[in-house]
């Protein structure tokens, strides 16, 4: 079991060379990972997305906002679920968006990175929501914009993927209560390529939970992982035994070199989520991913549309908790819980 005492902790992180994140009243300039925000930032997200949650229940799904703001996705990486939802969270915010498509963007023709930004800079825009496959792209980004554009890190390698753990967070709040400390989550899978359970480890922790587990075979876990906080185990009925919230990975076949697996149907018989296997968690359990799903590899389809899956309610909070980055991130937050004074006649 971890030591609780070497957990990060509010005193030892928020002072690191991360926090270009912050600007110097402390306020949320850029959202690029999870990992040195204390845990009032992280409330202060989920707070704010639960008064979006009841605009996205509303016939008029539109809050004044972001109005006058233009918001440019740059995603030079497939997405389906985090680049509409940030696209669906800007207009509801009544934002200006820009898709920009890659693949047919003068990127393709040779043009840097850098030259990108800054011409697309130069048509004032304010925010950038980037995907991309490297690692610290969105840093790289974020340092080389002009001072008044923030910056979304929507996943970059196998690094972070903040805003998908902050909906997961907010997910296992509506689901189990304000009370982390109470919970035992398990994540399960390919932790080694994920930047979504890096994220997630990270918010998990800063939120003081209880137990932290990740269930994988070796070759899939990062050679430091216990550093950071979390209980490892390589069965999966041993690790997600008493769970309150299992979570389910999917395999990134695309960032893996050589031979890690020896095929997905030996994957699925060790490690995949059966209604069988989710006996062991507790009888409330709720089961997670962040998509996309890959049925019989890592979860049986008799979980993923069961009773205990909340995999389609995550993405539905997305919109919400994107809502909430992005006006935190502008300065713009809502003035009350529920944004009525501010709503355009949405009931
Ligand atoms: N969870 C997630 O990032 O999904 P997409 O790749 O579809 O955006």
């Amino acid at each position: 079991m971890v030591n609780k005492a070497t957990k990060p902790t509010d005193a030892l992180i928020g002072h690191d060379a991360w926090n270009i994140q912050l600007d110097k009243n402390g306020h949320l300039k850029h959202f690029l990972t999870t990992e040195g925000l204390g845990s009032d930032m992280l409330i202060k997200i989920l707070d704010t997305a639960e008064s979006f949650a009841n605009v996205n229940q509303k016939s008029v799904k539109k809050v004044p906002l972001l109005r006058g703001k233009t918001i440019v996705n740059l995603f030079f990486e497939a997405s389906t679920r985090t680049r509409t939802t940030f696209e669906l969270a800007a207009k509801r915010l009544s934002a200006d968006v820009l898709n920009i498509n890659i693949s047919t963007s003068a990127t393709s023709k040779g043009e840097t990175l850098l030259d990108t930004l800054q011409n697309i800079q130069a048509m004032h825009c304010d925010m950038f929501v980037v995907r991309h496959s490297d690692s610290g792209a969105a840093h790289y980004i974020a340092n080389n914009v002009a001072p008044n554009i923030s910056v979304i890190n929507a996943g970059d390698g196998s690094h972070a993927h903040p805003t998908q753990a902050m909906l997961d967070m907010f997910t296992i709040r509506r689901n189990k209560g304000e009370n982390f400390g109470n919970l035992r989550v398990a994540i399960v899978g390919d932790i080694m390529h994920s930047r979504v359970a890096r994220s997630q480890i990270h918010a998990l922790n800063t939120l003081n939970t209880g137990d932290v587990r990740v269930i994988a075979p070796r070759t899939l876990l990062p050679v430091d992982i216990e550093s950071m906080g979390v209980n490892v185990f390589h069965d999966l009925e041993t690790g997600i035994k008493d769970a309150d919230v299992v979570i389910m990975l999917r395999l990134q076949k695309e960032r893996m070199t050589g031979a890690l697996l020896p095929s997905e149907q030996e994957y699925f018989q060790l490690y995949g989520l059966t209604e069988e296997r989710l006996l062991a968690a507790k009888d409330d359990a709720i089961v997670m991913h962040p998509g996309p799903i890959n049925r019989g590899v890592e979860i049986d389809s008799n979980v993923a549309d069961g009773a205990r899956s909340v995999i389609l309610d995550q993405v539905s909070y997305g919109i919400a908790v994107r809502m909430a980055v992005m006006t935190m991130t502008l300065g713009r937050e809502p003035e009350t819980d529920d944004n009525k004074e501010n709503s355009e006649g949405g009931q």
